[in-house]
């Protein structure tokens, strides 16, 4: 009895020690605020921890000229847990990732090629604002307002890594004019005026 009670416990000493090195996220569950559930330890290969596609360029032939490619916890879930992330950034010429926020992650943005006008504004409504070009690196505070725009003549490649698996991304203009808050009250709450709202919704999708 002892002896499977030793055996008991060295071998939920081992699975738990296995347990601590990662948690390889079950990303076809529900994702909550503190990430996914773990894969089973043994169907866990290396392929978790590996993402591949970043060396291509995202798809610009959009009405921003610009894709973000990310590898976050729901593309790479070997990521989940260990409170990092990246992503890929292509900005073409006139191209431009609008002001927006990623609520649970602070950003460092590497430029690998091109030159890249970024910003962003403190809760003090302090702008902090830099072109950047070839090997510069810059951070963006977590919660806070940011852009970065195409600065240059040529396309523009950066790559931004994140503080959390899952940063979240919220797109001002999107949140503003993309979905079937009315006019009204996006007029009201903005101080903008009514045909400057009618076409942004317009323009992005949205109604009311
Ligand atoms: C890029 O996106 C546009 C618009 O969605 C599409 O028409 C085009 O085929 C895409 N190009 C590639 C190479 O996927």
């Amino acid at each position: 009895m002892k002896m499977i009670c030793t055996l008991f416990l060295f071998s939920l000493l081992f699975s738990s020690t296995y347990a601590l090195d990662f948690c390889v996220g079950d990303v076809k569950g529900p994702e909550s605020p503190a990430g996914y559930l773990c894969k089973p330890s043994a169907k866990v290969t290396v392929d978790d921890f590996v993402f591949t596609g970043l060396g291509i360029a995202g798809n610009t032939s959009n009405i921003i000229k610009a894709a973000v490619t990310p590898a976050f916890s729901a593309q790479f879930p070997g990521l989940n847990g260990l409170g990092i992330s990246i992503g890929r950034l292509d900005i073409a010429v006139g191209g431009v990732i609008p002001f927006h926020t990623h609520p649970s992650a602070s950003e460092v943005l590497l430029v690998l090629q091109g030159k890249i006008c970024a910003g962003f504004v403190s809760s003090a409504n302090t702008v902090y604002l830099q072109t950047l070009t070839k090997g510069d690196v810059m951070i963006f505070p977590q919660g806070l307002l940011h852009f970065q725009l195409n600065g240059g003549g040529t396309p523009a490649i950066a790559y931004v890594s994140f503080s959390d698996p899952s940063p979240g991304l919220q797109i001002l203009d999107f949140a503003l004019f993309a979905n079937d808050l009315s006019s009204a009250l996006v007029e009201a709450t903005t101080f903008l005026d009514d045909a400057q709202v009618k076409k942004l919704k317009s323009v992005l999708g949205g109604t009311g």
